[in-house]
């Protein structure tokens, strides 16, 4: 039996990210399977990963829309006779703007990738998983709040909060944890796909974090068998006046930034 990590969106940012660090932090993977679209950037990050630890990416380049493709990740798992220690669904990508401005596709493709392909991922890789392993469910701290103006983006992460932190305490016999984390924005190519330079959110530029900081809090937190890892003062503090204040009151404060924002 071959030990793994399996870690979708891995083609850049957080899942890039999970890839480096987890091979750097856990040399004894016998492999991990890297799973995007993008082929050319996949063998690149396999060649950088070889030779940084020693460790084998697999490239598996797969659109996750397509939810078909479940049936052949599920074959792959059972050729390979495999233990998938660690599972990371990254794969995501959220649009800014206004519900009644935005393309239909556009908001369809949110929920899928972000709810229905993260759902299928790991109901498929489960029964691949023994005691004490890992699951880590990127969501956002989007998660916390309904928020004007990225509305079906924060439902979506709403949808992996609850989802993981409910998936956890089901695989509690099975001593398999599964953490949600919740970051806030972060330098990745996420805001090229989410917004064009004018619709970028005001509050970027002042909360941008090191996505490199923001994996390697998550895989400590992970480790350690956290259900959630919320990396930086700010993001915790949004945490903690989501639960304080009236929600009322603060999507009507996001509402108004955003009218005067645009
Ligand atoms: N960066 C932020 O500010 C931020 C904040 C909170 C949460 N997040 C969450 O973090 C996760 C990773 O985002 P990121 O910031 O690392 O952004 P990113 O650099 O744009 O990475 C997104 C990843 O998802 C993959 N992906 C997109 N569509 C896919 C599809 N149909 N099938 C398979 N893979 C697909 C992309 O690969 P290909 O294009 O090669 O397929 C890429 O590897 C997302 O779930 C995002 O919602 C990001």
């Amino acid at each position: 039996m071959r030990n793994i990590a399996i870690i979708t969106g891995a083609s850049s940012g957080f899942g890039q990210e999970f890839v480096l660090q987890l091979a750097q932090k856990y040399p004894g993977f016998d492999q991990i399977w890297a799973i995007a679209r993008r082929r050319d950037r996949l063998e690149q990050l396999a060649k950088i990963v070889k030779c940084k630890t020693g460790v084998t990416v697999v490239p598996i380049v797969m659109d996750l829309l397509d939810l078909g493709r479940m049936g052949e990740l599920e074959i792959m798992l059972r050729q390979e006779k495999v233990a998938v220690r660690i599972l990371v669904n990254c794969a995501g990508f959220g649009k800014i703007g206004m519900v009644q401005d935005q393309n239909i596709q556009d908001l369809i493709n949110m929920v899928h990738l972000n709810c229905e392909s993260l759902t299928a991922v790991t109901k498929t890789v489960l029964p691949f998983m023994s005691s004490k392993s890992r699951i880590i469910q990127v969501a956002s701290t989007a998660a916390y709040l309904p928020q004007p103006g990225f509305s079906v983006y924060a439902a979506t992460k709403s949808y992996v909060y609850s989802f993981s932190k409910s998936l956890n305490e089901e695989l509690r016999s099975r001593k398999i944890t599964v953490t949600a984390v919740c970051p806030g924005p972060a330098n990745t190519e996420f805001f090229q796909v989410a917004a064009s330079e004018k619709e970028e959110p005001f509050y970027k530029k002042f909360f941008l974090a090191d996505p490199k900081k923001v994996v390697k809090k998550a895989i400590k937190d992970c480790s350690r068998g956290r259900n959630e890892s919320t990396y930086g003062v700010a993001m915790k503090l949004v945490k903690i006046m989501s639960k304080l204040v009236p929600n009322n009151w603060i999507i009507r404060v996001i509402g108004w930034m955003q009218e005067v924002t645009s």
